[in-house]
């Protein structure tokens, strides 16, 4: 057992992971990391789940977001929420984070590697270093994360062999087909899928699911919406929709792509989430919460 583990395994407290207030029967009392929480996708997953009476560590880069979000849903909902800096790209950071979260809470029982960044671009436009940069965050720390929670949820299940555990890589529709002119995005996400595979491989034996839940565009939330940088924006500037006088314009033609006709939303994909975690009966699965825009084959 290396010096990080021996210390980790300590902190675990076995009377406090396994203790149940009956908030929610699935989801009350677990210690939940979500990475990327201080907005987006991973604030909502941490909102969502601290009113259903988990225990959750936000992290994220941005240190103040974290905090302050996590001191709004812990007076919110009444429910045991910490603010975490951390990087995922970063290997140290990524092991304090665990270490900080099963100090603090006792133990770890949910991973939600949440966050991600976008650098589009076309093989003209996009250098070597926005490339490494888009996969450090996505597909390197998706790794990090993995490795460091499983090493904790291991630990567990050697108290309770019948104990199980989850890590949940937040995707896209975009690790399930290619995207134009955003091929570091893409292939970053789908690389997720194939550690997503091969992490459930190697962690079934421990009762470790793990699991990727795939998004459709979430067109209300900042990335799109933002009224100067946001995505509609950009789109409208640089005539990536044909005929497309306004962000209005921009926004109907993303929707009409989308067989029930709307964007993705955080409950959408908080639905996805408790799934896979209340299943104890799948692994190694990319579900798609695209509203029928990317299927399945
Ligand atoms: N927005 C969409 O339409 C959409 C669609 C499908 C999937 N997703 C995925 O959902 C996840 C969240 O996306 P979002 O739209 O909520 O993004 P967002 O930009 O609104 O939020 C991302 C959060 O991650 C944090 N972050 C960025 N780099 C980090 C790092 N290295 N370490 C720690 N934190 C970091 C940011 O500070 C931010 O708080 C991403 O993985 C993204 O790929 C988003």
């Amino acid at each position: 057992m290396d010096s990080w583990t021996k210390e980790i395994s300590k902190c675990i407290d076995g009377e406090r992971i396994f203790s149940q207030s009956g908030r929610d029967a699935v989801i009350a009392d677990k210690i939940f990391i979500v990475t990327g929480a201080a907005q987006g996708f991973g604030y909502g997953i941490a909102q969502a789940f601290a009113a259903m009476g988990a225990r959750v560590a936000l992290a994220d880069m941005n240190e103040r977001g974290a905090k302050d979000a996590a001191k709004v849903l812990a007076s919110e909902y009444q429910s045991d929420c910490i603010g975490l800096a951390a990087n995922v790209a970063d290997e140290g950071q990524v092991a304090q984070m665990v270490a900080d979260t099963v100090r603090h809470f006792g133990g770890l029982d949910v991973m939600v590697s949440c966050a991600g960044i976008l650098k589009a671009g076309s093989l003209e436009d996009l250098t070597a270093e926005d490339f490494s940069r888009v996969n450090a965050v996505n597909y390197t720390g998706f790794f990090l994360c993995a490795k460091y929670a499983s090493a904790v949820m291991k630990l567990q299940r050697g108290l309770d062999p019948a104990r199980m555990h989850d890590i949940i890589e937040i995707n896209s529709k975009s690790g399930l087909e290619g995207s134009k002119a955003n091929f570091a995005y893409a292939g970053s996400k789908f690389g997720g899928i194939g550690l997503t595979q091969s992490f459930a491989l190697e962690l079934a034996p421990f009762g470790i699911k793990v699991n990727a839940i795939c998004p459709g565009n979430l067109l209300d939330g900042p990335l799109w919406s933002d009224p100067e940088k946001g995505l509609f924006r950009q789109y409208l500037e640089a005539g990536k929709v044909p005929g497309a006088k306004t962000v209005e314009d921009v926004r109907a033609y993303y929707e009409s792509k989308v067989p029930l006709g709307r964007g993705c939303r955080v409950d959408d994909v908080v639905r996805a989430v408790k799934y896979v975690i209340e299943q104890p009966y799948e692994t190694g699965q990319a579900v798609p919460v695209t509203g029928g825009q990317v299927m399945l084959r």
